[in-house]
């Protein structure tokens, strides 16, 4: 009977030590960014540390979601990549943690500012330029003209040629609509958007999906960021990337701790390893060309140059707060996506 119970008492023990271990050598990870990074961002944490990476790959606003969704009882550890905004909006509304790693002072300012505007409850990890990429044999094979500007998007020509996302589930599209707010003015930024929905061939959940259809011959243009059309032309793909020529918005990928995580301390040694140089440098590896925030990160020759871009001043605190996201998803959602086409 005694021995029974020290027995029981024993696996008891037992049990309890085996779950805490498995906690402790597990993260779950929210991943927004191509699948094949977040795949290679997985197995190299894994192997490094020992510890099982559980990754999901969603786009930026859905991840954001998902958190909501879930603040009750949070499943996740770390939302690492997609655009900033929706990054923002979740520190605003309490989603996320505050954390300064010690590895921060690595990092260049602009990724430094993104972190201070949210009261270190996220942080930049890339940057890039939005734009777009035709499929150049098809262009020819339509007789369609080179297009150089977001002008020319709107043209009758290109009806039923150009693909973008909802940027209500992707943080590029959403980019792309705060970019036209900013660069035209809020009616005539919502003018352009009508005129371009005219020429959608279909709104995609993914912001690198309308690119990745051109490569296949699927839609001629795809409004995506530039660094996701080169990775197309990178892979073999028939695509040319165009940075527009009155001007573009741009992203500040981030990365934020979730609030209420289950396995917090396996999540900072995730987040300061996510800002060293050794794994930011690794992206282009798997054909990701956005800029590092790691000041000493191995760059490649194919990520584009913004320094040689007509970059807008945008206004990340403005556009990632949570009132204004809101009010202009859902303007959009009204306004431009219920239009005839
Ligand atoms: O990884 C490609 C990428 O374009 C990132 O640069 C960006 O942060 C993310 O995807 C946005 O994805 P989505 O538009 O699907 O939210």
């Amino acid at each position: 009977m005694r021995s029974d119970y020290f027995r029981s008492a024993a696996l008891a023990a037992f049990l309890v030590s085996g779950t805490t271990l498995a906690q402790a050598d597990s993260l779950t990870l929210y991943c927004a960014a191509d699948e094949a990074w977040c795949q290679q961002i997985k197995t190299t944490f894994e192997e490094k540390t020992g510890i099982t990476v559980d990754m999901t790959r969603k786009s930026s606003g859905e991840t954001y979601a998902q958190l909501r969704a879930e603040a009750g009882n949070p499943k996740g550890d770390v939302w690492w990549g997609g655009t900033g905004d929706p990054h923002l909006q979740a520190a605003e509304e309490g989603l996320t943690e505050e954390y300064v790693s010690p590895n921060r002072g690595e990092l260049h300012d602009w990724a430094i500012k993104q972190a201070e505007a949210a009261g270190n409850k996220t942080v930049g990890v890339y940057s890039g330029a939005l734009g777009f990429g035709y499929n150049k044999d098809l262009l020819a094979k339509n007789n369609l003209p080179e297009p150089k500007c977001w002008a020319d998007l709107t043209k009758p020509e290109y009806k039923g040629q150009i693909q973008m996302a909802n940027p209500n589930s992707s943080g590029t599209a959403y980019t792309m609509l705060a970019t036209m707010v900013q660069l035209m003015g809020e009616d005539k930024g919502f003018d352009y958007l009508k005129a371009l929905h005219a020429n959608i061939n279909q709104y995609t959940k993914s912001g690198s999906a309308p690119i990745k259809a051109a490569g296949l011959g699927e839609t001629t243009i795809g409004i995506v960021f530039m660094h996701d059309a080169v990775t197309q032309t990178a892979a073999g793909f028939p695509i040319v990337t165009v940075a527009p020529c009155e001007g573009t918005g741009y992203e500040i990928g981030s990365m934020s701790l979730i609030k209420g995580a289950r396995n917090p301390e396996a999540a900072r040694q995730f987040y300061d390893w996510a800002l060293t140089a050794d794994m930011q440098g690794k992206a282009k590896d798997v054909k990701s060309f956005q800029l590092p925030s790691n000041k000493s990160a191995a760059v490649s020759d194919l990520t584009p140059d913004l320094s040689t871009i007509k970059l807008i001043d945008y206004d990340f605190k403005k556009y990632g707060s949570s009132d204004e996201r809101k009010r202009l998803l859902s303007k959009w959602d009204t306004e431009v996506s219920t239009l005839p086409q």
